[in-house]
């Protein structure tokens, strides 16, 4: 990745930067891990534009600010001026002036794109309702610790919700060469633009993306079984009547032994509710993947910001 870039969309990734991000996440984990210092963005700010909740986002983005050297500024949209309607064209040209680089986390994925094309300095997607770039690398780094550097071929199954996480874990999936099934219920299926841009990604490295509403196909042969929330930011008032929808979606022990893979893991981004998406026996079974999974949100981050604000 060259230094200046914006992290807005998997998509917009080669395959070779997807490596470059996981490479140099994994050598700053180990060297966390052994004490080693590595202020690589000593001097430097990130600005932090948060207009929903977050934990790990929040906590990980700072703390790998200041694993590197620099610091973050926490920047919620109630107290800044774009809460009170400030453009976000002038946001980004202010900011820019002050900051080495944005992080943003909003709702519609035009504010991200637009916050980027007025900024002069990288922009960082930190969840939209698109999609969630940052979480699905950290995913993608975490199935490689636990099944190996080298994932084409194996097959992630999504169960859910055709939200912002299918749509990056496809894109994700799509570049390093995994097959990719989600199964959603009718009405819920992941964007069509997007699932006609991972199908490009996909055949140019020889994998798949297969969309049902039939859960025990999507994770027959899985090594990976995804799920998310059934109500994300912004969709609080769905929540029963999608509660309703979502249950056969479950993923249960039921679910997971239709993978036929005894060695398949279970992820999730969290928050995690359980006995909804997931049941709590299955989240404890693999309550170590999904606590990595969390934890590697710290150092796939610093990797992004060390390569896009340091060079
Ligand atoms: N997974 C994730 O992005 O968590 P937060 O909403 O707590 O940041
Ligand atoms: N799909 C969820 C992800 C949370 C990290 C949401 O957007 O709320």
């Amino acid at each position: 990745m060259k230094k200046g870039m914006d992290l807005l969309s998997i998509h917009a990734l080669s395959a070779d930067d997807v490596d470059e991000i996981l490479t140099f996440a994994a050598d700053l984990k180990a060297k966390q891990k052994a004490g080693i210092t590595h202020p690589i963005l000593a001097g430097k700010t990130l600005g932090m534009i948060f207009e929903k909740a977050s934990t790990r986002t929040r906590v990980s983005f700072e703390v790998g600010m200041y694993q590197l050297g620099g610091q973050a500024l926490f920047l919620s949209s109630r107290d800044l001026q774009l809460g009170r309607g400030e453009p976000i064209k002038d946001t980004a040209r202010v900011l820019s002036r002050y900051l080495d680089g944005i992080m943003i986390r909003t709702y519609g994925h035009e504010c991200i794109e637009e916050l980027a094309r007025y900024a002069d300095i990288p922009v960082i997607n930190a969840l939209s309702d698109l999609l969630h770039p940052c979480q699905a690398l950290t995913d993608l780094f975490t199935i490689r610790e636990y099944k190996g550097k080298n994932l084409a071929g194996l097959k992630m199954a999504y169960v859910g919700d055709g939200n912002n996480m299918t749509h990056s874990l496809m894109y994700a999936a799509a570049k390093v060469g995994m097959n990719f099934a989600v199964a959603t219920p009718e009405g819920y299926e992941p964007n069509a633009e997007v699932v006609a841009n991972a199908k490009a990604d996909a055949a140019a490295t020889g994998a798949t993306v297969t969309i049902t509403h039939n859960p025990m196909e999507a994770v027959a042969g899985a090594a990976v079984i995804v799920t998310d929330t059934w109500a994300s930011m912004g969709q609080e008032a769905e929540h029963d009547a999608r509660t309703a929808v979502f249950r056969p979606y479950q993923v249960n022990w039921e679910l997971v032994a239709e993978s036929g893979d005894p060695r398949c893991i279970v992820m999730h981004c969290l928050p995690a509710y359980r006995g909804e998406e997931i049941t709590e026996d299955v989240f404890e079974e693999f309550a170590n993947v999904i606590f990595d999974e969390a934890e590697n949100r710290l150092h796939v981050q610093k990797a992004i910001m060390a390569l896009v604000m340091g060079g």
